[in-house]
C-alpha cells in the first residue's frame, strides 16, 4: 500500500469544499493528508477551520503583486510543505502558465458547472437562463487553458422551477462536498493502481506500428514485428522480483546511459534486477505526477531500437506530415 499523498489546498473564500476535503482526509482510510491550506485572501473563512484542526496555513495577498510574484510566494509554501498535489477549492485566481506547467498533472480544481459547459464565472445564472435540466460540478485537471483540462468526475444537480442562482449554488455545494474528496482520492490512488498504470502503458505501446502484447516470464510485455518473431521493446513490471516499483522497462543505448540516468534521477529510473548488462532500464510509474509524455517518448525510442528499418522509415515519413 502506498503512503498517503500529501495535498495542499488553495482557497479564496468560505472554504466549505476545503473543509469537506480536510475531514475526509482525516478519516483513517483516507489516501491523502492535507498538509497545507493557503489563501490569497488574508481573512478567508476557511483558514480558521484549517487552523482549528492543526493544519498548517499560509496567506499571501495578491494585492500589489504581479501574478508571477504572487504565484512564486504560494509555490514556495507548497515546496516547503513537501506538497505532491495541489487542489484548488474556490481559489479565484488564475495561475500563471509557468506555474501550471511546473505542476502539470498535479493540480486539480472544482468548477461549478457540468464542463465543458459554462467555463468561467456566473455558471448558475447561465445554466438557468439556458433552460438546462441540470447544473452541477466538475473536478478537472488544471491546464494553462481555463477550465479546459481533463474532467475526472462530475455530479449533477437538478434545476427546479423558480430556481435562482443562489438556491442552485447552495445545492451544488452539497454535491461538491460528496464529489471532491472522492475524485481527489481516486486521482491520487491512480499511480498505485497497477491495472490503471498498465492500461495506460499498453495504450501507448500498442499505438506504435506493428506492435502486440506478449507475456515474458509471467510479466506483460510488448513486441514489434510479426506475432511469431517480434522483438520486445517494453516490459511491464509490477513489483517484480521484490522491486517496490510499478514500472515499464525500456531499452537504453547501454549501461553507461542507464547508470547515468539512475544516478541523476533515482526517483524516475532504476536498474531492474535480473536484466544484467542488457541496457533495460526501469521507468518508475507509481509516484505522483508521472510525466506520460516522457513515458511515451521512451516507449517510442525503445520501439525504434527494436523495430525493423522498414517500419522506422515508414514511421519517420508519417511523422513528416
Ligand atoms: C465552489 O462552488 C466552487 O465550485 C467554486 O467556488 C465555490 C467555493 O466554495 N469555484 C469556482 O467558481 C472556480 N472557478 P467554498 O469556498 O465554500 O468551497
Amino acid at each position: 500500500m502506498a503512503e498517503k499523498a500529501r495535498i495542499a489546498i488553495f482557497i479564496s473564500g468560505t472554504g466549505t469544499n476545503m473543509a469537506a476535503l480536510l475531514y475526509a482526509g482525516l478519516l483513517e482510510t483516507s489516501r491523502y493528508d492535507v498538509v497545507l491550506v493557503a489563501s490569497n485572501v488574508p481573512d478567508a473563512q476557511g483558514l480558521e477551520i484549517a487552523r482549528a484542526e492543526g493544519i498548517e496555513t499560509f496567506v499571501h495577498s495578491h494585492k500589489g503583486h504581479s501574478r508571477e510574484e504572487h504565484d512564486a510566494a504560494m509555490e514556495a509554501a507548497l515546496i516547503a510543505s513537501e506538497t505532491e498535489y495541489l487542489v484548488l477549492a474556490g481559489y479565484m485566481r488564475i495561475l500563471s502558465d509557468d506555474f501550471v506547467r511546473r505542476w502539470e498533472g498535479r493540480i486539480l480544481n472544482i468548477h461549478p458547472s457540468l464542463l465543458p459547459k459554462y467555463k468561467g464565472l456566473d455558471t448558475f445564472a447561465r445554466a438557468i437562463a439556458a433552460g438546462d435540466s441540470h447544473a452541477g460540478a466538475s473536478v478537472h485537471i488544471v491546464t494553462p487553458e481555463l477550465d479546459a483540462g481533463e474532467v475526472l468526475a462530475q455530479a449533477k444537480v437538478a434545476i427546479r422551477e423558480c430556481e435562482t442562482p443562489q438556491t442552485l449554488a447552495e445545492r451544488v455545494k452539497y454535491a461538491e462536498h460528496q464529489l471532491f474528496p472522492r475524485a481527489v482520492t481516486d486521482y491520487v490512488s491512480r499511480p498505485y493502481d497497477a491495472r490503471y498504470v498498465y492500461e495506460r502503458v499498453r495504450d501507448i505501446a500498442l499505438a506504435l506500428p506493428e506492435t502486440h502484447a506478449r507475456d515474458s516470464h509471467g510479466s506483460p510485455g510488448f513486441r514489434v514485428g510479426a506475432e511469431k518473431s517480434g522483438k520486445f521493446f517494453a516490459h511491464f513490471s509490477e513489483n517484480h522480483h521484490g522491486s517496490e516499483h510499478i514500472a515499464v522497462l525500456v531499452k537504453t543505448s547501454g549501461m553507461d546511459e542507464l547508470l547515468d540516468l539512475v544516478e541523476a534521477q533515482p526517483d524516475t529510473y532504476f536498474k531492474p534486477a535480473y536484466y544484467g548488462a542488457s541496457g533495460w532500464i526501469g521507468l518508475i510509474l507509481n509516484r505522483p505526477g508521472t510525466d506520460w509524455v516522457h513515458v511515451a517518448e521512451w516507449l517510442e525510442r525503445s520501439w525504434r531500437s527494436a523495430a525493423p528499418a522498414r517500419l522506422t522509415k515508414l514511421h519517420d515519413a508519417a511523422g513528416m506530415f
